[in-house]
Parts: structure tokens; sequence; C-alpha cells
């Protein structure tokens, strides 16, 4: 393709021989909040870039590296969302949601961020968020935990772990902040140039450092755990008790402090040990402050997202058989008349059979041809409709499969037939 439009780096297409377990996850996710009583939200791919930089932090890699930002004919600044989270609380506030109320809510689609793509990494992904506003308590944070425990369980991945941390109330945080911004000042000589850099505006984002050079002396960094304030320690602990009682394994990580500002109490990341560096699959956290900074009514809140693509990969490398697309039938038509007739045979099959995929062969052609086709479709069986049987107001039923015999019945039969031989 060197003279035609070359794809987008980090972009990916999703073509039909891979979309049988995307479609099998947003099932099993539809299940999910539906179980749980979460209700869908849908809100645009692009925001005003102050929204992004008023929510997700000025100083945070998202906002000062990876934002897709653009100009549009007005001449207003629009960024293409590089999460949910923002969006979400921006439509609540705009839509008049809050005023003392309580939503449970998700959503699913693409976020942007120009990151360097990489397996696990793309420009283009794919969240399934899920957001509570208007939940004070720890009994919504353990909530969301289970919730997501449930979905690991029933698509069958058992390398997933759940670390938790609490980043205490703003007025903690800050608190621990300047401890923290002391402690680094005073081992500056040991800081690579991203801390130092990330000392002035985002400290605490140096915990969470991957340079090997840098562990020593983030080993020795004050623990936020010993800075929390006495409300965000009680709601930390009730949290962690909730889930020994419905026997979730987690560890505490004191050094998991999220790559976004508005995050206050819980937050907590589910990680894996089999997709290499890209090892986050689904985190999250409190927002209780966010709300009110974006302008609505103070409203707690906490949510989580889970990388699409990254469970995905999952599936593929647990070996997750999802359900196939091949039709159950085919209708191969040979003749003038029955390619005529075709049209509403399938119609009326689509009418009696609705769960069942009918299959029309489109586009002509002999008999061998369009056997050919039907076989590449994968379908399980043939009907096939010559001017012969149109004649006779009957069909022949193949099986493309297996050993059964050809048989031949009345076309007002075969979709009972067709059920019949299916279910075999
Ligand atoms: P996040 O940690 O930035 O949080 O992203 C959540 C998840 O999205 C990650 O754990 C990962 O699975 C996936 N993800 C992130 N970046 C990429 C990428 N470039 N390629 C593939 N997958 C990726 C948030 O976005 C917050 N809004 C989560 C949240 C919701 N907090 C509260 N509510």
């Amino acid at each position: 393709m060197s003279n035609g439009i070359q794809p987008i780096r980090g972009m990916n297409d999703v073509l039909p021989a891979e979309i049988g377990l995307w479609q099998h996850l947003e099932a099993a996710l539809r299940e999910l909040v539906a179980m749980y009583g979460y209700e869908e939200i849908r809100v645009p791919v692009v925001e005003h870039t102050d929204l992004f930089k008023r929510s997700i932090g000025e100083f945070t890699d998202i906002v000062e590296k990876e934002m897709y930002t653009f100009r549009d004919q007005g001449g207003d600044s629009l960024t293409l969302r590089p999460e949910a989270t923002a969006g979400i609380a921006r439509a609540a506030i705009s839509n008049g949601m809050l005023r003392g109320q309580k939503h449970k809510l998700w959503c699913i689609g693409p976020m942007f961020r120009h990151e360097r793509p990489q397996k696990g990494r793309y420009r283009q992904f794919h969240q399934f968020d899920v957001e509570a506003l208007g939940f004070d308590g720890p009994d919504v944070d353990a909530e969301l935990i289970v919730m997501m425990a449930r979905l690991w369980r029933r698509l069958g991945l058992t390398r997933v772990s759940l670390q938790l941390n609490s980043l205490g109330t703003p007025e903690s945080r800050a608190q621990y902040r300047e401890k923290l911004v002391d402690y680094f000042r005073g081992h500056e000589a040991a800081l690579d140039a991203d801390s130092r850099r990330r000392l002035g505006g985002n400290p605490l984002r140096i915990l969470d450092s991957k340079n090997p050079e840098m562990q020593a002396v983030i080993a020795g960094a004050p623990l936020i755990v010993d800075h929390l304030d006495a409300v965000s320690r009680a709601h930390f602990e009730a949290l962690q008790a909730s889930l020994r009682a419905v026997g979730i394994a987690y560890t505490v990580n004191p050094r998991l402090v999220r790559g976004l500002d508005y995050y206050s109490r819980t937050v907590f990341e589910w990680t894996t040990d089999a997709l290499g560096s890209q090892d986050a699959v689904c985190s999250g956290g409190r927002y209780d402050g966010l709300i009110a900074q974006l302008g609505g009514e103070a409203t707690a809140a906490i949510g989580f997202a889970m990388g699409i693509e990254r469970v995905v990969e999952l599936l593929r490398q647990a070996q997750v058989v999802p359900e196939g697309q091949a039709p159950d039938a085919y209708i191969v038509a040979q003749g003038e008349r029955a390619a005529a007739a075709a049209l509403a045979f399938a119609e009326r099959l689509r009418d009696e059979m609705p769960r069942r995929r009918v299959a029309l062969g489109l586009g002509g052609g002999n008999f061998k041809a369009q056997f050919r086709r039907a076989d590449r479709s994968g379908a399980r069986f043939a009907l096939v409709l010559g001017d012969s049987e149109l004649d006779r107001g009957v069909v022949a039923i193949k099986d493309l499969r297996g050993e059964a015999n050809q048989i031949e019945c009345p076309m007002a039969e075969a979709s009972a037939r067709l059920e019949a031989v299916l279910k075999e």
C-alpha cells in the first residue's frame, strides 16, 4: 500500500476474523452492568480542551503530551477524549443530573492518547467505563471491585490481581505532597530528569517511576498511608474489611498513585502478569472533588475504566473460543426464476427463525461457485433452490459440515426442518 493512504500509527482496525472476542466481551459487560443496575450513558468523543486540563490536570502526562487537540472552524480548542470520566462528570453537570441525586452509569467507546504505540498501548483504544455519582461510603467502592471480580470469573481470566491504595482527602494529600517534595528536594541529585520536572507539578507521580535507578530513592520516600486523615483511614479500612468478607484478594500498594489528578481517597488497579509492561487492565478510584471543581455541586464519586484491547488479548491468550458468526444456512439459488424467488424465501426463513443466521448467496454464478462461497462462509447447511425445486415447491437441505444425507422438503416446512437438523 505504499502509494495508498496509510492507517494512523497506533489506531487499529478490528477485522471480522477478530471481532468474535470483542463481542464475547461486550456481551459479558452488558450482562454485568445489568446485574448490578448500572445505566448506560453516551457522551461525545470531543469536548472543550479545558475540560480535560481542569480535570485530568495540567501536569499529567496525558494533558502535557498525549492529547489530540485541534481548533475547529469556529476557533474553539477541542480535544478527542483521552478518557471518559471528565466527559461524564461534565454531562452530569450540564444535564442537571446531580442536585443530591445518585447515578450508577457506564459507557463503552474509543479514547485517544498520543502515546508511543506498543503491544497493549494504542493511540485509539477502547474503554469500558463505570462511574457512580453521589455515593460517599466505602460500600460503593467495594461494589465496583466485586463487580469486576465477577467479570474476571465469568470470563475465566485468572491472571489478574488487585492493588489498592488511599490518597486521602485533598487536604491530607496536600500535606503529604509537601512532605514528599521536601524529601525529594533533599535527594535531588538522585532524581532523573523526568522526576525533577514532576517535582514542581505532580510529585506523587515520581513514586510510580519505572526507572530502576530511581527505586532506591523512592523506597525511602514517606508513605501516603502514614499521612492519611482519620476519615480516609476509616473509609479505606472499611473497604478492606468488605473485600475480606467476600473473599476478594488484594494487596495494598502504598505507591499506587494513578496518573490523573482528580483522585482522592480510594484508588485501585487490576493488573496482570500476562501482558508484559502494559499490565494494567482496569483502574480507577474516587474523585470526590472533581464535580465541584468543574462547577457542579459537590458530589462524591468513584469509577474505573477497563482497557478493552488488553482484556481481549487476555481472552485470546486464554484460548477463549467465542461464538462464531457463520450462517446457520446459506441459500444457493440457480436459475432465473429460482434466483428471483430466493430473496422472498430468505425473508420468510428470517421471519420464521429470527434467532438463526440466514445468508443469501448474492452475486449469482454457477452452482459450483455458489457452493464454494457457501462453504467459505462457514455455514452449516446449504439450502438449494433451483428452478426444478421451485416448480415442485421444495428445497434441498445439504449438510456442509457433516455426513448427513441431503434431504428435500416443501419450502413451507424448510424452517421447521432446519431447526430440527440444527438441534441434532
Ligand atoms: P487510566 O488508568 O488512564 O484511567 O485508564 C484505564 C485503563 O484504560 C487502563 O487500566 C488500561 O487498561 C486502559 N488504557 C489506558 N491507556 C491505554 C492505551 N494507550 N492503550 C490501551 N489501553 C489503555 C482512566 O482513564 C480513568 N478515567 C479511569 C476512571 C474512571 N477513574 C475513575 N473513573
